[in-house]
């Protein structure tokens, strides 16, 4: 079972604007087949987390639909409402406990981190983030939503081209 974080950014290490935009990377061009490609990460996928700002932008871009069919723990110290029938926790438990518990949901499966990078960074700060993935999409943003915002040492175990995007596959290395 490895733990992912799985994203795409700007060159310059942002994953949504300042004003949680995801134009800029919608507009690239993507082989959803082909390397490092989401449809066939996602397979892999037991359980989900992410934080309210990801959460919010899921709802607002697919119009209240819940499109996620594996268990997904939403970080915030908000009520937000939930789909009806989409097995969506409200958390904001100990990034721990929270591991815990999606590691029993998942069933043998990995564990994706969706962002933002700041949640991500709590689950490294716990040490059980192991790999990070980025797609880098060829854009400059200036500021925004950081990818990863930690001191973290990480090792590049792979990498790709898929048509616009870098995409490099590392290893989280962590202190002995
Ligand atoms: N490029 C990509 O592929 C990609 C991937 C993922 C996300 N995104 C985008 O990137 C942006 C990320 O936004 P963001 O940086 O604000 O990060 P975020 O993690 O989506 O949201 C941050 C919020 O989550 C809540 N939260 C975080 N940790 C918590 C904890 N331990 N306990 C309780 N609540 C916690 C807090 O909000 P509360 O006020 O609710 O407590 C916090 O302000 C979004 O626009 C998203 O759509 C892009």
């Amino acid at each position: 079972m490895t733990t992912y974080y799985y994203t795409a950014s700007s060159l310059d290490g942002f994953i949504a604007t300042a004003d949680h935009s995801l134009d800029w990377l919608i507009k690239q061009d993507f082989d959803e087949n082909g390397p490092m490609a989401y449809p066939e990460f996602v397979r892999g996928v037991g359980a989900l987390a992410m934080g309210s700002s990801t959460y919010e932008w899921v709802m607002r871009n697919e119009n209240g639909v819940w499109g996620y069919k594996q268990p997904t723990w939403v970080f915030t110290h908000r009520a937000l409402q939930t789909p009806d029938g989409a097995a969506v926790h409200l958390t904001h438990g100990d990034v721990r406990d929270v591991h815990a518990s999606m590691t029993a949901a998942a069933d043998g499966k990995d564990l994706w981190i969706i962002g933002g990078g700041d949640l991500a960074g709590q689950f490294a700060d716990a040490g059980l983030l192991d790999e990070v993935w980025v797609q880098y999409a060829p854009v400059t943003l200036g500021s925004g939503a950081p990818l990863l915002p930690r001191d973290l040492d990480l090792e590049l175990i792979d990498l790709a081209r898929n048509r616009a995007f870098l995409c490099g596959r590392y290893r989280v290395l962590r202190a002995e």
